[in-house]
């Protein structure tokens, strides 16, 4: 269920697209359910935004059914029972879109349970101890009994009810056939005048149909996100729980509650990472690498042995083994670093492949340029590649030396072996092994500073 608006966090974004370690909280629920069915067996229910919500998800293989007026979460039920109903299902498990710590684990042990109880209705539960906006779950008869006799709505409660700690999670496990024939009995006589699907439990009680309910161990799995405070405390979690994992494998970090680690981050063993790094998106970080303080890292593959120096910002990059880069490089999308390669203080790349062993150490525009293998980038190298209407190539061929502080004014290509004077304004091609020189010649006037100084100083008028 992914319909709802999500009124209570006040944003004009729908609630499931708001990002929990690094991704959707839908994306979470729906990468959980795909552990647990066939994505072809995965409906998601989406109403508000659905288009949004559908693009932002969309991926995979899974179905996408729309309420488009969103009456309550029964009311998504009924909606979706048009697409369920023709595949024969003999079970359907209910997830909430707004839950996104779910694991598959416990969700098979509540499709067992529920298969094992023969019930109509399974409801998975937990202990909180702060209930408070949860629906309670009233059991039957005395403690410790599995079977439920309702749910009830925090806003419907008795001041009685609202003392029990027992929630409903908004997962379930339904026998199909009954929900498609019972699913019509709810009514919107509640505070809210909305189809509660938690009112299930008393309309099969009444019917005689078997409703129970199963526990969490870990009560933290089932936390929702209605607002914006619950969002954060579930980011901390997941981010926290997803640093473990790295540490399980062999990861260094220092200060883990100081780093930004996404969810589908992958680093590989003896990395070091060092206080308040940030690795986004689907970044992929190799074995034996050092990433230093400060350096923020989106969507960008790096080899074995790469040293990060802090303050580098990476964006859509790779980088080969034993590279080293920082403090302060600036990698723009598109930028590919050769193994052993090096880019230094203060270098800002974009599409821009730099070969084996190369080095642009210090202080350099490199964009849109192609450069070989062993070629020395001096101090304050340029690529001119925008002449204000398009973008231009710059090529530099294998053990190419450009002299410090260098404009290469693209399109142009550097042919192999070629030397670059310092200080060259090149806007000509410069063939292999060739020296090229672009700049004023020096003029040196002897003396001149002496008899500047020397002279009888001009009155101030
Ligand atoms: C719901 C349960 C509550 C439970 C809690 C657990 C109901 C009536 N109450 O309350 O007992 O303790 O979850 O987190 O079900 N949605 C739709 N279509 C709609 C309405 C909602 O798809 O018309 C989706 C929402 O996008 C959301 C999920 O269903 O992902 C749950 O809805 P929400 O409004 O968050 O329900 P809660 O008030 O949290
Ligand atoms: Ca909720």
């Amino acid at each position: 269920m992914a319909a709802g608006k999500g009124t209570r966090l006040k944003s004009k974004h729908p609630k499931v697209l708001h990002e929990i370690g690094g991704k959707p909280i839908l994306a979470h629920v729906i990468a959980t359910a795909q552990k647990v069915v066939r994505p072809q067996d995965v409906f998601v229910i989406v109403g508000y935004e659905a288009e949004r919500v559908r693009d932002a998800v969309g991926r995979t293989e899974v179905n996408f059914v729309v309420q488009a007026e969103q009456r309550g979460t029964g009311h998504a039920l009924m909606v979706a029972r048009a697409a369920l109903s023709g595949n024969n299902y003999d079970q359907v498990i209910v997830l909430s879109g707004d839950a996104p710590l779910i694991t598959s684990e416990t969700i098979k042990k509540l499709s067992d349970f529920h298969t094992a109880q023969k019930a109509a209705m399974t409801l998975l539960s937990a202990d909180l101890d702060n209930p408070y906006g949860y629906g309670r779950v009233i059991r039957k008869g005395a403690a410790g009994r599995a079977e439920v006799q309702a749910i009830v709505e925090e806003k419907s409660a008795t001041p009685q009810q609202k003392k029990i700690r027992e929630i409903n999670s908004g997962f379930y496990a339904f026998d199909a056939p009954a929900l498609y024939e019972y699913i019509d009995r709810l009514s919107t006589a509640n505070p809210h005048g909305e189809y509660y699907l938690t009112d299930m439990a008393a309309i099969f009680g009444r019917a005689h149909k078997k409703v129970v309910a199963i526990k969490t161990a870990d009560a933290g799995e089932v936390l929702g996100s209605n607002t914006r405070a619950e969002m954060m405390m579930l980011d901390a979690r997941i981010r926290l729980a997803k640093c473990r994992e790295l540490l399980d494998a062999g990861v260094t970090i220092f200060y883990p509650h100081t780093c930004v680690i996404d969810s589908d981050v992958e680093v590989g063993a003896d990395t070091v990472i060092e206080p308040f790094v940030q690795l986004l998106g689907h970044t992929k970080i190799g074995a034996d690498c050092r990433i230093r303080s400060y350096s923020v890292i989106g969507n960008s593959v790096i080899g074995d042995r790469v040293t990060v120096k802090p303050g580098t910002i990476m964006e859509d990059s790779r980088v080969g083994a034993g590279a080293v880069l920082g403090p302060y490089t600036h990698m723009r999308p598109g930028s590919e670093v050769g193994e052993g390669a090096h880019l230094g203080n203060f270098v800002e790349t974009k599409k821009m492949k730099l070969g084996k062993g190369s080095k642009a150490n210090h202080l350099s525009y490199l964009g849109d340029a192609d450069i070989g293998e062993r070629v020395n980038i001096g101090a304050g190298t340029i690529t001119c590649n925008y002449d204000g209407t398009s973008k231009h190539k710059t090529v530099i061929e294998d053990g190419v030396f450009v002299g410090s502080d260098s404009t290469l004014v693209a399109p142009i290509k550097l042919g192999r072996g070629a030397y670059i004077a310092a200080a060259s304004c090149i806007t000509e091609d410069v063939p292999e092994d060739a020296l090229a020189l672009g700049r004023a010649r020096q003029t040196v006037k002897e003396g001149w500073a002496r008899t500047k100084r020397e002279a009888p100083k001009e009155e101030h008028r």
